[in-house]
Order: C-alpha cells, then structure tokens, then sequence
C-alpha cells in the first residue's frame, strides 16, 4: 500500500471556466475556493471543493497552452488526475526506477506555488497523472 501517496484533485480542460463555473458550481452546487493564473503553464485555474477532494478546472490563456491543445485534439474533458505525496523528489525516482515515464522535471509552478510533476500516461494506461507535493 502507497501510505504517502493519496487523492488530490481531478483536472478538468474547459473551454472557458467561466461557462464551466455554471454547471460546477452554480448547478452542481461545488464551492470556488479561487481563481488563478500559473503564467508557465499558461493556464487560469478555478479550484472547487468537494468533500475532502478537488475539481480544477483549467483554461488556455494563450494558443501555445497544452490544454490548448488538448482542447483542440479532444474537446473538453478530464485532463488529469493528482496525487499528493509527501517528497516528491524521492518519489519521482522511485517511479523511475520501477519505469514509469516522467513528462518534465519538478516544477514549482503548481497551484499555490506547490511543487509538481507529471507521470506520463503510457506508463499508467491513458490517463495523466499529476503529482503535488503537500
Ligand atoms: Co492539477
């Protein structure tokens, strides 16, 4: 069992999180915690609460934007699924080391400034997994 490695959030690419806060939050009735930009990913990002878990959904702010361009391959949808962890330096080499693929180096530009890295998804069946260091 993973014990320093639990759930975070799922992240959502939305064409406008505006549009997207009608049905998250106004309809489906999630709280916003905040919006913010994260100018090296060229994203704006809207956290909403649900119970102990997250729904970020993220939006281009420029065409060079990889949700851009997940948007343009796939259409709205989730992008992303995070795991929090403890050391995310010792975990990602750990991973390394038992062959998962890592999409780029540590990052600090995560929500909140919070360290992150990605495993990339043919090394977990599709789906790519963000990882957050708490
Ligand atoms: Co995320």
């Amino acid at each position: 069992m993973q014990e320093d490695l639990s759930f975070d959030h799922i992240g959502i690419a939305v064409y406008s999180i505006e549009a997207a806060l009608k049905s998250y939050a106004a309809t489906l009735g999630l709280s916003m915690e905040r919006t913010v930009s994260i100018e090296e990913q060229k994203v704006r990002v809207a956290m909403l609460s649900l119970g102990e878990s997250r729904i970020e959904l993220l939006e281009a702010t420029d065409p060079t934007s990889t949700i851009c361009r997940f948007l343009e391959k796939r259409g709205e949808g989730v992008h992303h699924i995070c795991f929090k962890v403890k050391d995310i330096s010792r975990k990602l080499i750990a991973f390394r080391k038992a062959g998962l693929h890592t999409l780029e180096n540590i990052s600090g530009t995560g929500y909140e400034g919070r360290k992150i890295a990605f495993l990339h998804p043919r090394s977990t069946h599709g789906v790519l997994i963000e990882l957050v260091e708490e």
